[in-house]
């Protein structure tokens, strides 16, 4: 994909369903009573991957003008083949939790990428609640032997992961009595909306350290149900970014998750100056979204104070991290992350794809163990950029194209369709060039 340096961006636009919320919406309409119809479902491959898997298991699988109908078998069966999670960490590792509660011996398969991320963090937890789950040194494919008589359990989580919370709650669906996760760090809480949606309540409550208890009382039942699931903050984002670097920019995006857990990225530019507007706030299936107007008024940075993302954030800007750093390599003084080591374990390790792609697009970087530094501003010259095949990487720097010098060209840049496969599309859209 070659991209050509931007003189602004204008429109108004939707972009497709959430994909956090697609994932859990689909995974619990396969063993709710009665079927759902899922309007705005996710375009993603990664969502993909989760119909199919569940398609497998016994579900019927129809798409009609935009929405997804998912009629669920009376009881899941054991799947003739492997399951085959493709790229998609959330895939796997809330699909092992709902499946751990079952009498369904399965194994779950992913790509190359998927294959070489860590699945300890749920194989752990699982065994707690009595489930036998084989790995090969934990990693995938695993191998998840669920039983019916699972344990409940309390749960700190040691990594503030959203995926690893729900997939305990996931198994505590199941499990005969109260399963509780301990969040020290807030995460992205879709579970706990969507479980209370479908039917299952889930009990928060602040512990005096600020940790969050969040509990299920097991066995429950799901029952199905009609969503309109908002579209995705996280690709919304790098629209976003695109307008509040690019002067005179005025952008409209509809529709969109407002969900707290998930705008920490908005919060994080209009404290860095930048004019981002919510309108129409509603709640949907118990999930805020609204409209997004971003406006360039040229404030973006305007101050150079340090400008710090401190370990207690990462977790709710965790996708948008490669793109922060993009907008940071624009800002007078520049920017430095830290705490944030997850990102070597995601679909590529972002910390090196980040840095590499900056340093080759002109920019002076220091590489971190858990972040990075960088000094701004920076003219960004166009050029070669890897995707490393990792779809947040080649958005990100599809956005370092626009204010770049020169053209650009993104290798392998077909790896958006992971999570956003009209991205180039919708972009090309509305820049100005
Ligand atoms: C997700 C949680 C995050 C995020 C991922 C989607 C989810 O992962 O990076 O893209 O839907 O729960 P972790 O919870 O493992 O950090």
């Amino acid at each position: 994909m070659k991209l050509t340096p931007a003189r602004r961006v204008a429109g108004r636009i939707r972009v497709p369903g959430d994909k956090s919320i697609s994932h859990r919406a689909a995974l619990i309409a396969s063993v709710a009573k009665g079927p759902s119809r899922l309007e705005n479902f996710s375009t993603s491959h990664d969502c993909a991957s989760t119909l199919g898997c569940i398609e497998q298991l016994g579900a019927a699988i129809t798409h009609s003008s935009g929405a997804v109908l998912v009629e669920p078998p009376g009881n899941l069966c054991t799947p003739i083949s492997a399951l085959d999670c493709g790229n998609s960490g959330s895939t796997m590792r809330m699909l092992t939790g709902l499946l751990a509660g079952k009498s369904i011996t399965a194994t779950l398969i992913g790509d190359e990428s998927l294959s070489s991320r860590p699945m300890n963090r749920i194989i752990d937890p699982l065994k707690m609640m009595g489930v036998s789950v084989d790995s090969n040194g934990g990693k995938p494919p695993i191998t998840v032997h669920g039983t019916p008589s699972l344990n409940p359990v309390t749960y700190l989580l040691p990594i503030a992961s959203a995926q690893v919370k729900s997939c305990i709650l996931f198994a505590g669906i199941t499990a005969t009595g109260r399963t509780t996760v301990i969040e020290p760090t807030t995460t992205r809480d879709h579970t706990e909306r969507l479980f209370a949606a479908f039917g299952v309540p889930v009990r928060t409550a602040k512990q005096d350290t600020g940790a969050t208890e969040i509990s299920i009382d097991g066995p429950a039942r799901f029952h199905g149900g009609d969503m309109m699931i908002p579209s995705d903050i996280s690709s919304a984002a790098y629209f976003v970014a695109a307008s509040l670097l690019l002067p005179d920019s005025e952008l409209i995006i509809e529709n969109v998750s407002l969900n707290p857990t998930r705008t920490a990225f908005v919060s994080l530019l209009r404290e860095w100056g930048g004019f981002v507007e919510f309108a129409d706030e509603r709640l949907e299936w118990n999930e805020p979204m609204g409209t997004l107007r971003v406006c360039n008024r040229d404030t973006l940075g305007a101050s150079s104070q340090g400008r710090q993302i401190a370990s207690s954030m990462i977790p709710a800007l965790i996708d948008e991290l490669p793109l922060i750093a993009v907008v940071g390599s624009q800002l007078r003084g520049g920017l430095e992350i830290r705490g944030a080591g997850e990102l070597r374990v995601k679909e590529t390790d972002r910390i090196k794809a980040t840095v590499n792609n900056l340093r080759a697009m002109g920019a002076e970087v220091e590489e971190y163990d858990d972040g990075l530094a960088e000094y701004g501003p920076t003219q960004l010259r166009g050029g070669l950029i890897e995707s490393y095949g990792d779809h947040r990487i080649a958005m990100a720097f599809s956005i370092a194209a626009l204010v770049a010098e020169g053209t650009s060209e993104i290798v392998n840049a077909s790896c958006v369709n992971v999570s956003f496969p009209e991205f180039f599309q919708l972009l090309h859209s509305v820049v100005e060039p």
